[in-house]
């Protein structure tokens, strides 16, 4: 019998399908994963993989075509999010301290307490507390990212997806926000879902990784054994195609160049989704669909020619 670790966040084979013109787009077709509480799990892919589609799931923003989202016991609030672009997901017409206080608002809280909760968070994430009556747009990026974080923060809970958070940040701004990330998670036993097309970042930040494609799971694994030891040959190609830092990685790396384009997730036929850009595709790719299995302690694969 399988004995299911507590787990903070678990996903049992999630779907989200869409119905649109040219038939079924299967932006999440069949995913099962958990998420530990404390962990940072890393989400890769190509843009349209389903990685949002996934977290609105986890999250409970999307009721499943198929599947169940299951929270641990000691999970309480609700998910909170933090996007990428700090600038329009602001509101342009509130103070600071308005909109990091709209959670705790809708959660009944007094007006007294909820101005000494906002300086508390403006502090936590390096605002000084005068900044509470002024507008977004007074702000640079990275400290309306950082008031976004503190919004997220504000009714203490246990869950945040992080989905491109530092993106559309410059780049001396990034590590700065990624280091607060990474704090706030100490200090308050934070669980984050990480999305990042930034390979590098991801690996940095992530306990675990999960590459995505085609909306389903390919790969995942602790992040040294996924960066060590890379073993699907759609990860292998997503990584040899991004500046791996790592001098001993890049010289162990063949570069795997990809031929074509993601192919688009409408009518997906059930067998191997990447066979068409793999280079190692045989007759059973086509055939089967590789399930994502265990090949080495916690590390899955979804590769006919894995384990
Ligand atoms: N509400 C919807 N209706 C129809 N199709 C959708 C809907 N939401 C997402 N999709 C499609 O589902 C697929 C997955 O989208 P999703 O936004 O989850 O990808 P993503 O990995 O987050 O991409 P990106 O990295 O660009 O953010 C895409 O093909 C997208 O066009
Ligand atoms: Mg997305």
């Amino acid at each position: 019998m399988e004995v299911l670790m507590e787990a903070l966040v678990r996903g049992q084979n999630l779907k989200m399908y869409f119905r649109v013109s040219g038939g079924t787009l299967k932006a999440v077709d069949g995913v099962s994963l958990h998420i530990d509480e404390g962990e940072t799990y890393g989400l890769v892919g190509e843009s349209g993989c389903g990685k949002s589609t996934l977290w609105r799931m986890l999250a409970g923003l999307y009721k499943p075509t198929e599947g169940i989202v299951t929270y641990g016991e000691s999970f309480k609030g609700r998910p909170q999010m933090v996007f990428q672009d700090p600038y329009s997901s602001l509101n342009p017409r509130m103070t600071v301290g308005e909109i990091i206080a709209e959670p705790l608002r809708y959660a009944g809280m007094d007006k007294a307490r909820r101005r000494d909760r906002v300086t508390e968070l403006l502090s936590l994430v390096g605002l000084k507390s005068d900044h509470i009556n002024r507008y977004p747009h007074e702000f640079s990026g990275g400290q309306r990212q950082r008031i976004g974080i503190a919004r997220a923060l504000a009714a203490s809970p246990k869950f945040i997806v992080c989905d491109e958070p530092i993106s559309a940040l410059d780049v001396s701004i990034q590590a700065q926000v990624i280091n607060m990330l990474d704090d706030l998670q100490g200090k308050f036993g934070l669980t984050y879902l990480f999305v990042s097309h930034d390979l590098s970042m991801v690996r940095h930040i992530s306990h675990r990784v999960g590459v995505m494609y085609l909306g389903r799971i390919m790969e995942e694994a602790d992040v040294d054994d996924l960066y060590r030891e890379t073993l699907h040959p759609y990860t292998k190609a997503l990584f040899s195609a991004a500046p791996i830092p790592d001098p001993d990685i890049a010289a162990s790396m063949k570069r795997v160049i990809l031929q074509g384009d993601v192919p688009t997730p409408i009518n997906t036929p059930p067998e191997c989704p990447f066979r068409s850009r793999c280079p190692n595709a045989e007759e059973i790719c086509a055939a089967t669909r590789p399930e994502l299995r265990e090949v080495a302690p916690g590390h899955r694969c979804a590769c006919h020619f894995v384990g």
